[in-house]
């Protein structure tokens, strides 16, 4: 692998598959880094080096990804807690507070993160940050009906608004066929409040605020992997 970004994902990703033990159930995590831990994964279960493991897709995307690597997947309904989840983050601020869903699958991810014991987020050091905002714009899962008036609302809570669009001119739409809209706050001085905003409006059906929810974060640069825990 050449790409040293793509390294530093591999190497977080593959450090947070040392906590997998035979008999688990783990959550699998959505997006370029998340990809790396479900891959070995896969590739430890194949090797026998682990037994009776299950997963649980956060998006159609990495279900169809674990479908291929020959992990058994939990039922849809998730009838049971998962012992760990990991996946990746758009930032992270110093309190392990996160921005998510770059990837438009941050509803799943969320009701994946809190039916989970521990989650572990991998993350390269450019996904550090000193406050929330500051490098990524907030994903929001919105409903098409009425989106505008949600564009409006969070414009009004002192962002800059973009819906998201596809590389062919179409609306990108999430696995539940709603829109996603991008809003750029800048630094977030008190992301508790705007996520209790956020969560009070009708039509907004996940914001990408992932608040006091990483058990631990693996960050990984030239120096190896740091283990990050909150404060
Ligand atoms: C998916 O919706 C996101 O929450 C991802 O977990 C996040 O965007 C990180 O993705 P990368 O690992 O591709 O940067």
């Amino acid at each position: 692998m050449t790409d040293p970004a793509a390294r530093f994902k591999a190497h977080a990703a593959e450090a947070a598959v040392e906590a997998v033990r035979s008999g688990m159930a783990v959550g699998l995590g959505t997006g370029s880094t998340a990809i790396f831990a479900t891959r070995r994964i896969g590739e430890r279960l194949a090797a026998g080096e682990l037994r009776d493991v299950v997963g649980y897709a956060t998006s159609d995307e990495t279900r169809r990804a674990a479908e291929g690597l020959g992990i058994p997947l939990l039922a849809p309904e998730l009838d049971r807690r998962l012992d760990l989840t990991i996946d990746g983050a758009d930032e992270v601020d110093p309190a392990l507070n996160l921005i998510k869903g770059g990837g438009g699958a941050h509803l799943r991810e969320k009701i994946v993160a809190q039916a989970s014991d521990r989650e572990l987020i991998v993350v390269d050091e450019t996904k550090l940050s000193p406050r929330l905002g500051t490098h990524h714009a907030l994903p929001l899962e919105v409903l098409e009906f009425g989106w505008a008036s949600q564009a409006r609302y969070v414009e009004s809570l002192g962002s800059t608004v973009s819906v998201r669009m596809r590389a062919d001119g179409e609306r990108y739409r999430t696995d539940q066929d709603n829109l996603v809209l991008d809003a750029t706050f800048g630094p977030i001085d008190d992301p508790a409040a705007l996520a209790d905003r956020l969560a009070a409006r009708a039509g907004i059906v996940a914001h990408g605020l992932f608040l006091g929810l990483a058990s631990e974060v693996l960050v990984a640069g030239p120096g190896g992997v740091r283990r990050l825990t909150p404060p």
